[in-house]
């Protein structure tokens, strides 16, 4: 039996894919690249934006063509649109047999197995965190761990709460536990994973509480682990112990990714993000002030209602102060159930919203490139990751502040090459290696 799973979304969906292929090959399935030949057509969904559902129904309109020269093929949905749809799934897609939310990935090996019985009431959020089930990793030395499920805050824009639902810890000496198994396994990076990292341990009973900066200290002690990193934290809860944390363990790399939104206090307020610019700016510094080559990278939307000119022009310039290494831009877009879709009329006009995103763009890359260009000259420690994508006789990497690197050199996957930067653009950099590789747990930046 042959399976083939598309996989939208974050980093969480990511990772829950990884899962799915984990539970279908323990089933016996093997994993194939074309849709026309497999047995199971799997799709882990994302709902974030009205462009990721029509990206999707574009990849689902090609499984019913499948499905009508081969019924027998199962077509599955999972994620976060199929959670959004509930019922409206089988009512409005009929040749979908499987339907299943991002908290029931546990449950997949049972529902491929009753193959066609509809999944209706198969929506809850008591699945297992997925930390428990078997997995296909996709790099052999980095690794995704997932340390909460859900969403406690109310951004007005977003849709994940409703889809994803409260948030859950996992306990720390599970996901400690986990890392170490991983760390057996050859892994030597992990990413912690949550929409809201570190809100970490809030809701975990009082004889397993534990906050977020101590989850921190936990996971850069794990032997073996040489690069740890987290996405995506909230900056209302960046408080002190955690800078402390990410400051004082070498492991915990030199990024961040602090999602702004916006640079005006006015629209912040409209999302509900619980911080003003001015807050925002001043953890920004007391980071920089405990972790001087810290590099920022942010989310930030254009268009949200009632954004003005002068808003918008508060967002340039936060992208300007605060110096991001990079920044992943959107376009507002209401999503049904959300606060700001009920009661906010979407009245940035569409060319409005398009010619700012393309000034925002223009903004960030400018900065972006500008920040790259301190790593020229110097040499910095880059853990390998593979051949380069564009030139396989070079080798691709990444430093502590997440920024790719490729170069000319000789070491292998998984190890920590000192490598000398030559080029900057906006988004890579380019080097040679010097000396001998290091392994990648032993090094101390
Ligand atoms: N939990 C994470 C990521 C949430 S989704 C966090 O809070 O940082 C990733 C990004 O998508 C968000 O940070 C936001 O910038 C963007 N986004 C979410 N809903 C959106 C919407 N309705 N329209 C446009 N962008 C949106
Ligand atoms: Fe959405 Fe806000 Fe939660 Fe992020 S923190 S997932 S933007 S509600
Ligand atoms: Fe999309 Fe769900 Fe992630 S809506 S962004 S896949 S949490």
């Amino acid at each position: 039996m042959r399976y083939h799973l598309a996989s939208f979304g974050c980093q969480m969906n990511d990772h829950d894919s990884e899962r799915m292929k984990g539970l279908l090959e323990g089933l016996g399935y093997s994993e194939v690249g074309d849709r026309d030949a497999a047995d199971l057509i799997l799709f882990n969904t994302c709902t974030i934006r009205g462009s990721a559902d029509e990206r999707f129904l574009g990849n689902l309109g090609d499984a019913k063509r499948v499905k009508r020269e081969r019924p027998e093929a199962i077509v599955a949905v999972g994620g976060c649109w199929a959670q959004s749809q509930k019922e409206a799934v089988f009512r409005d897609f009929p040749f979908v047999d499987i339907a299943f939310g991002p908290g029931e990935v546990s449950r997949l090996g049972e529902l491929v197995a009753r193959e066609r019985i509809e999944a209706v009431g198969a929506f809850s959020f008591d699945g297992a965190f997925s930390g428990s089930l078997p997995s296909k990793r996709e790099r052999p030395h980095q690794a995704w761990v997932q340390i909460s499920v859900g969403c406690n805050c109310v951004c007005a824009y977003c849709i994940v709460p409703s889809v994803r639902g409260r948030e859950r810890s996992r306990p720390l000496a599970d996901v400690v536990a986990e890392i170490e198994a991983l760390a057996a396994d050859g892994v030597v990076e992990v990413t912690l994973l949550g929409q809201n990292v570190n809100s970490y341990g809030r809701d975990l009973p009082r004889e397993e509480r534990a906050t977020f900066a101590e989850l921190l200290r936990a996971v850069a002690g794990v032997a073996g682990i040489g690069r740890v990193r987290y996405t995506s934290p909230h900056p209302k809860d960046m408080k002190a112990d955690v800078i402390a944390a990410m400051a004082e363990c070498p492991e915990v790399c030199e990024h961040l990714h602090l999602p702004a939104q916006s640079g005006s206090t006015r629209i912040l307020k409209a999302m509900r993000r619980t911080y003003s610019r001015e807050r925002y700016l001043d953890l920004v510094t007391r980071l920089r002030e405990a972790i001087p080559d810290l590099s920022l990278t942010s989310d930030i939307i254009v268009g949200f209602p009632g954004e003005t000119e002068a808003d918008f022009a508060e967002t340039l310039s936060l992208v300007e102060e605060v110096g991001y290494d990079g920044v992943y831009t959107f376009l507002y877009s209401p999503r049904p159930g959300t606060e700001a879709a009920a009661e906010l009329p979407d009245d940035v006009p569409p060319e409005v919203k398009r010619e700012r995103i393309a000034r925002l763009v223009e903004t960030v890359q400018r900065v972006a490139a500008g920040r790259a260009a301190r790593f020229v000259g110097s040499t910095r420690e880059v853990l390998v990751e593979g051949p380069s994508r564009t030139d396989p006789t070079r080798l691709r990497g990444r430093l502590s502040q997440n920024i790719a690197v490729n170069f000319t050199g000789s070491a292998a996957p998984g190890t920590i090459a000192r490598v000398t930067i030559e080029r900057a653009t906006s988004t890579t950099l380019s080097g040679r290696q010097v000396g001998a590789p290091v392994q990648a747990d032993l090094v101390r930046s």
